[in-house]
C-alpha cells in the first residue's frame, strides 16, 4: 500500500531545523526555529526548572492517569497567568482549562472542538501567521480565511485594514489573535488598539481565540496578557491556547493549555465537557511531568521569583540583540533601514528578506532563516553578529 506514496515536503520550520542540524559548518547560524538561545548559542534549561526537577525527584510519583483535562491545580495556575489572579472570570468559574501537549496540542483540541460543535464556523487567521496554524485547522477539517495584519512597506501593523476586515466577520465565526509577540512579524496591537478590536468583537459577535505562546517575552508577563485581558469581559465566550515552551524553556516536555471561557459557569462547564471528549479521542489525557514542573515553580515563591527573573533575562537579551543587529548592519555599510527591528517584540522579526536572499544565506553562509524572511532574533549572539551582518550585507 505504501509503494506509491509521495514524499511530503519538509516542514517549513522544523524541516529547516533538521537541515541546520545536518550542516557540518562549525560557524553555522540558526535563525529559523523559534527556540531561545543564550549568549553562547545554547538552549539551557531555566534555573527555576532545574530546581523544580530536583524537587520532583524526591516527590511522590504520579499514580495512574491524570484526569482528561489534567491536574486542577495546573489549570488554576494557567488561568491566573492568563487573566490575573483577581479576575472575575476566575471567581465566577466562567473558565475551564485543559492541560494539553504544548500550545500546538491546545490549538488542535480547540480546532476539533470548533469542528464538532460549530461545523460551519470559519477560522480567521492573520496574514501572515505561524506556518503551522493552517496545517492544524486543515487537519481538523476547519475552513480557514485570512484578515490583513502586517503592512510590509511600513514594517508595522495594518491596523485600519485589520479593523475593517474584523468588522465584517460574521457572528459564529472564530478569529484567531496572537496574544503577544506576533509570530512571524513581532508586531502587536497597542493597548488602545486591543480595546478597539474588543469593541469590534462585541459589535460583530465572532468568537475570539487567543494564541498566547510567548507570554513574558515581549514587555513583561503581566503586560503581555493585555490583549487577552482586554477581551476577557464578563459575558463573552472565548478560547485561549497557552504554551510554556518558550517562557519556561520546556520545549520538549510539551506543556500547554487550552482555556475555554463561557458567558456563565454552566456554559463553560458544557464547553469543557465537549473539549474533554475531543481530548479523550485524541491523546486521552496529558503527560504529567512538564505540568508538574510548572506547578512546582509557580507555587513556590522563591522559584517563582527566579522564573520571573529568568524570563526577564530572555527578554532583555533578545532586545539587546535587536539593537546590536541594527547597529552592526549600519557598521557594515548597509544603507537599507532596518531600524524597525528594534520596535518589534518577542523572538521574531519579519526581516523583509526575499526567498532568494534567504536561499543564498543558507547555501553560501550556513545561515538558516525561514523562507518567509522571519528571523529568530534569539539565535543572534555577540559572537555570531559580525559574521551574520557581513553575510547579509553581501546578499542585500
Ligand atoms: C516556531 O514558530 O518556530 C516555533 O513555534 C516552533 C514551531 O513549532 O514551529
Amino acid at each position: 500500500m505504501f509503494e506509491k506514496l509521495e514524499m511530503a515536503p519538509p516542514d517549513a520550520i522544523l524541516g529547516l531545523a533538521a537541515a541546520f542540524n545536518e550542516d557540518p559548518n562549525p560557524d553555522k547560524i540558526n535563525l529559523g526555529v523559534g527556540v531561545y538561545m543564550d549568549a553562547h548559542g545554547r538552549t539551557p534549561g531555566l534555573a527555576c526548572v532545574q530546581a523544580a526537577e530536583k524537587r520532583l525527584l524526591d516527590a511522590a510519583p504520579v499514580e495512574g492517569y491524570l484526569p482528561i483535562d489534567g491536574a486542577p491545580e495546573y489549570g488554576a495556575l494557567v488561568q491566573e497567568l492568563v487573566f490575573g489572579a483577581e479576575h472575575p472570570i476566575i471567581a465566577e468559574k466562567c473558565a475551564a482549562t485543559s492541560h494539553t501537549p504544548g500550545g500546538t496540542g491546545a490549538l488542535r483540541v480547540a480546532a476539533d472542538f470548533v469542528k464538532t460543535q460549530f461545523p460551519g464556523a470559519k477560522m480567521w487567521m492573520s496574514d501572515p501567521t505561524w506556518a503551522n496554524h493552517g496545517n492544524i485547522f486543515a487537519a481538523a477539517g476547519v475552513e480557514t480565511a485570512e484578515y490583513p495584519y502586517y503592512d510590509a512597506s511600513a514594517h508595522g501593523l495594518a491596523f485600519e485594514a485589520m479593523a475593517e476586515a474584523l468588522k465584517k466577520i460574521p457572528a459564529g465565526d472564530v478569529v484567531l489573535l496572537h496574544g503577544c509577540c506576533h509570530n512571524p512579524s513581532g508586531v502587536d496591537p497597542t493597548n488602545e488598539q486591543w480595546q478597539r478590536l474588543s469593541d469590534i468583537c462585541t459589535e460583530a459577535g465572532w468568537l475570539p481565540f487567543f494564541d498566547l505562546a510567548y507570554q513574558g517575552l515581549g514587555t513583561g508577563i503581566e503586560e503581555d496578557a493585555a490583549g487577552v485581558r482586554t477581551f476577557a469581559v464578563p459575558g463573552r465566550d472565548m478560547l485561549v491556547a497557552s504554551s510554556f515552551s518558550k517562557n519556561f524553556g520546556l520545549y520538549c516536555q510539551r506543556v500547554g493549555a487550552l482555556t475555554v471561557v463561557g458567558a456563565a459557569a454552566e456554559a463553560a462547564k458544557a464547553a469543557q465537557s465537549q473539549i474533554k471528549k475531543c481530548i479523550r479521542a485524541n491523546y486521552s489525557n496529558p503527560p504529567a511531568h512538564g505540568g508538574r514542573l510548572v506547578v512546582t515553580v509557580l507555587t513556590d515563591p522563591e522559584l517563582r521569583t527566579i522564573w520571573q527573573e529568568d524570563v526577564k533575562g530572555i527578554r532583555d537579551r533578545i532586545n539587546a540583540m535587536r539593537e546590536l543587529f541594527v547597529e552592526t548592519l549600519k557598521a557594515k555599510g548597509v544603507t537599507q533601514d532596518f531600524s524597525f527591528i528594534k520596535d518589534q517584540r518577542g523572538m521574531f522579526s519579519f526581516s523583509g528578506l526575499t526567498k532568494d536572499q534567504v536561499n543564498l544565506l543558507q547555501d553560501n553562509h550556513s545561515i538558516y532563516i525561514v523562507n518567509s524572511g522571519r528571523i529568530n532574533v534569539a539565535g543572534m549572539t555577540e559572537d555570531n553578529m559580525d559574521r551574520l551582518c557581513a553575510a547579509l550585507a553581501e546578499v542585500l
